[in-house]
C-alpha cells in the first residue's frame, strides 16, 4: 500500500484533494497532517472521515521532531504539500506567521523526506505552490504567466511561497530530492474560508451587509474551479515529470467588478430577491496595500503535456458555488460562529 502525507488537509484545496485521494485510491493510505489553524476544519471532510484508507493527524509542519516521527511512523512514499498560511491580507498584518509555515514548515517537510529516503526510487515531493509569486501582470495586456517569468512576489504571503518554492527546487538541484511543483491561479468552490472574496461576498449577501471592493475594483484574477485544481494535482502527482514546474490555470479572467456584479445577480435570483439588491450592498473601501494588478496563467505546459483541461463554464461553476453555500447553511454558520474548531475534540479525541 502506497503512504501519502497530504499537509493541509483540512483547508479548502486540500479538502477537496483528500476526499479525491481517499475515493479514488483505495489502495493509498492518506495521511492528513493539519495544525488545525482557524483556516483547518475537518467538518469539511465529514463524508469520507471513517473511510480504511484516511487517518488524521493534528500537527505543525514547523514542528521538525513530530514531522521526522510522522515519516517514521507512517513510512510515507510520497508527500503532497499544501499547508500553510494563505491569505494575503493576513499577511501583510502578521508575516512572521507566514515565514514561520510557509518557509520554515517546508523547509523541515524537505528535510525529513531526504533523511528517510535513502533511496528515492518511487517517493515524490511535490509542492503545491501560487500563481502569485510571478508578480503582478500590466492590465489591458494580454500577457500570462508561463512557468519561465521570473520570480517577483509583491506580499508577505507570495514571498514566504516564492521562498519555499526556492527550497524545494534546491532540493532536487542539490540533494537529488525527487521533486514536481505546481503553481496555480485563483480556486473558487465549496469549502473555502468566507475571508476570501468569493464565499465572504455570498455571506455577506446572505446577511445584507456591505460588499467591500478594494481600490477601483478594477483588479483582476484568473479563477479555477477548486475541483479541477484537485484533479490537476493528481495529473502532476502521477504523469508530472520530476524537477518540472507545472501552472495552473482557468483561462478565465475576471475583473473583481465583473466579477462582484455576476456574483450579486446569481445571489439575487438563488434568494429570489429583486434584481439590483445586493448590487446595492457594494462599497469602496480603501485598497490593499501592494495589491497585485492581475494575475493569469498559461496553462498549455500541463493541457499539452499531461492532458488536463478545466472541467466547468466559469458562470456554471458560481452558480454552483453560490447554491452551495446558500443551501449549506449549517456548515456557513459553524464556521463563522467559531463553533466548527470545537469538531475535533468532539470528534478525535
Ligand atoms: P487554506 O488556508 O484553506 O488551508 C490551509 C490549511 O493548512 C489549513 O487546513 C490549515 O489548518 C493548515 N495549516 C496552516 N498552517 C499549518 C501548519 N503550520 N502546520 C500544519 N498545517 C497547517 O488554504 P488553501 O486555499 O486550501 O491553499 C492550500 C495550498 O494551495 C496553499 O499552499 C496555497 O498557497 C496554495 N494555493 C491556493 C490557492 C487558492 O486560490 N486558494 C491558489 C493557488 C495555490
Ligand atoms: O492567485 C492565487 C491566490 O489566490 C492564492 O495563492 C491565495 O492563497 C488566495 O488567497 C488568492 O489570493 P487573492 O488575494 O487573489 O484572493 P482574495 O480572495 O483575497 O482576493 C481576490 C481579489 O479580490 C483581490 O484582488 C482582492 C479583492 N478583494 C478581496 C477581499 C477579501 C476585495 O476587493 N475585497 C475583499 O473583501
Amino acid at each position: 500500500m502506497k503512504s501519502i502525507l497530504i499537509t493541509g488537509g483540512a483547508g479548502f484545496i486540500g479538502s477537496h484533494l483528500v476526499r479525491l485521494f481517499v475515493k479514488k485510491y483505495p489502495d493509498y493510505q492518506i495521511v492528513n497532517l493539519d495544525k488545525l489553524t482557524y483556516a483547518g476544519n475537518l467538518m469539511n471532510l465529514k463524508d469520507i472521515e471513517q473511510s480504511a484508507n484516511y487517518v488524521f493527524e493534528k500537527g505543525d509542519i514547523v514542528d521538525s521532531e513530530l514531522v521526522n516521527k510522522l515519516f517514521e511512523k507512517y513510512a510515507f512514499d510520497s508527500v503532497i504539500h499544501l499547508a500553510a498560511e494563505t491569505h494575503v491580507d493576513r499577511s501583510i498584518s502578521d508575516p512572521l506567521s507566514f515565514v514561520k509555515t510557509n518557509v520554515l514548515g517546508t523547509f523541515n517537510l524537505l528535510n525529513a523526506a531526504r533523511m528517510h529516503w535513502k533511496d528515492s526510487t518511487g517517493k515524490l515531493f511535490y509542492h503545491v505552490s501560487t500563481d502569485e509569486v510571478y508578480g503582478a501582470l500590466k492590465l489591458g495586456e494580454d500577457t500570462l504567466f508561463t512557468e519561465h517569468t521570473p520570480y517577483d512576489p509583491r506580499s508577505p504571503y507570495s514571498a514566504a511561497k516564492a521562498s519555499s518554492d526556492h527550497f524545494v527546487r534546491a532540493y532536487w538541484h542539490t540533494y537529488d530530492l525527487p521533486v514536481v511543483l505546481s503553481n496555480c491561479s485563483n480556486n473558487y468552490g465549496s469549502y473555502q474560508f468566507p475571508e476570501k472574496l468569493i464565499p465572504l461576498f455570498i455571506n455577506n449577501i446572505k446577511n445584507n451587509k456591505a460588499l467591500p471592493v478594494y481600490g477601483d475594483g478594477l483588479y483582476t484574477r484568473d479563477w479555477l474551479w477548486v475541483e479541477d485544481h484537485a484533479r490537476a494535482i493528481d495529473v502532476v502527482f502521477h504523469k508530472g515529470k520530476q524537477g518540472e514546474t507545472y501552472n495552473i490555470g482557468g483561462h478565465n479572467e475576471w475583473t473583481n467588478m465583473d466579477l462582484v456584479h455576476l456574483l450579486c445577480d446569481t445571489a439575487d435570483q438563488e434568494l429570489g430577491r429583486a434584481a439590483g439588491t445586493a448590487r446595492a450592498s457594494i462599497t469602496f473601501v480603501k485598497d490593499r496595500p501592494g495589491h497585485d494588478r492581475r494575475y493569469a496563467i498559461d496553462a498549455s505546459k500541463i493541457e499539452k503535456d499531461l492532458g488536463w483541461t478545466p472541467s466547468i463554464r466559469f458562470e456554471e461553476g458560481l452558480l454552483e458555488t453560490v447554491k452551495w453555500y446558500l443551501n449549506n447553511e449549517a456548515w456557513l454558520d459553524n464556521v463563522t460562529s467559531g463553533a466548527y474548531q470545537d469538531y475535533y475534540t468532539k470528534q478525535y479525541t
